[in-house]
């Protein structure tokens, strides 16, 4: 049976994308290409930031309307740079996306202090800064800014001292920005993954014991997928998300139940 809308591509104006302008620092990473490429299908205009040149051009060949920058997010200057480049070239920013981010384990007695620093750097200091130079940007029309957290915000693994403390503190960071950003229709919220299996993650989950380990407390049984996480990154873009403020979303099949 022919549907209503048969030669009519249906897109559904509580989670419409369209004309959207998007930075998305961290594009080059697991996570980033495939949010990048999502929303680039649902007609997104994409800025696509991330320190790792070769990465960023290898995205950028797959997706029409996107421009690059290549920089540190602990760099303020930088952000601010990929800030008027989405302005310039596309008259405005809507949405802005940090997918950045660096890993950490190790016992806590023994970690250096070094990693433990950088990973707040990266990890909360950067993501500060990417909130500051971006809302500048979405001061008059108002806009949507998302952080990539963790489950590691609200659980407690053991080794993951720098790497938990740095995601709690970034989902707090988020509920503070959503506060203080609500009134001027700046939503600022995050999103919590389970473990899914990218450059981040690949080298831990090669070790059976560590997979198995990461399975078990997985209520879904299963890692999760950067596809998983679309629908969310779509709602907290679009109109189905304009009441939605400060929040950690949890998209990881159940483990922070466990
Ligand atoms: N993969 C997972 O299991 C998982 C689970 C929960 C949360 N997360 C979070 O999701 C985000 C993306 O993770 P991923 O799995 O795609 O990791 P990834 O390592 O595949 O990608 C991270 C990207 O960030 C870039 N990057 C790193 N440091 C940077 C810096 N200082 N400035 C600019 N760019 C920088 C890297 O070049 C890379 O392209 C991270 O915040 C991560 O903590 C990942």
């Amino acid at each position: 049976m022919a549907s209503m809308n048969s030669g009519h591509p249906f897109c559904d104006p509580v989670f419409d994308i369209r004309g959207k302008v998007v930075l998305i620092a961290g594009a080059g990473g697991g996570l980033g290409q495939v949010i990048a490429e999502s929303l680039s299908a649902r007609g997104a205009k994409l800025v696509l930031f991330d320190s790792n040149p070769e990465k960023i051009m290898e995205i950028a060949a797959r997706i029409p309307e996107a421009v690059t920058e290549t920089a540190s997010i602990t760099d303020s200057m930088a952000i601010e740079k990929a800030v008027h480049l989405a302005v310039e070239t596309f008259g405005e920013l809507n949405g802005a996306i940090n997918s950045t981010g660096i890993f950490s384990m190790g016992e806590s007695a023994l970690l250096e202090e070094a990693e433990f620093r950088k990973c707040i750097d990266i990890n909360l200091t950067g993501a500060f800064l990417f909130s500051q130079a971006t809302m500048k940007a979405m001061k008059e029309n108002g806009g949507r800014i998302i952080h990539l957290a963790s489950v590691s915000s609200f659980v407690s693994n053991t080794h993951y001292a720098a790497y938990a403390s740095s995601k709690a503190a970034l989902s707090h960071l988020v509920r503070v920005l959503g506060r203080e950003w609500a009134p001027f229709n700046i939503l600022v919220n995050a999103i919590g993954p389970a473990m899914v299996e990218t450059p981040m993650s690949a080298g831990n989950l090669q070790d059976p014991e560590y997979r198995e380990n990461v399975l078990s407390v997985i209520p879904a049984g299963r890692l999760g997928l950067a596809e998983d996480l679309i629908g969310t990154v779509i709602l907290l873009l679009s109109n189905g998300g304009s009441f939605i403020a400060g929040q950690t979303i949890y998209v990881d099949g159940g483990r922070t139940l466990v």
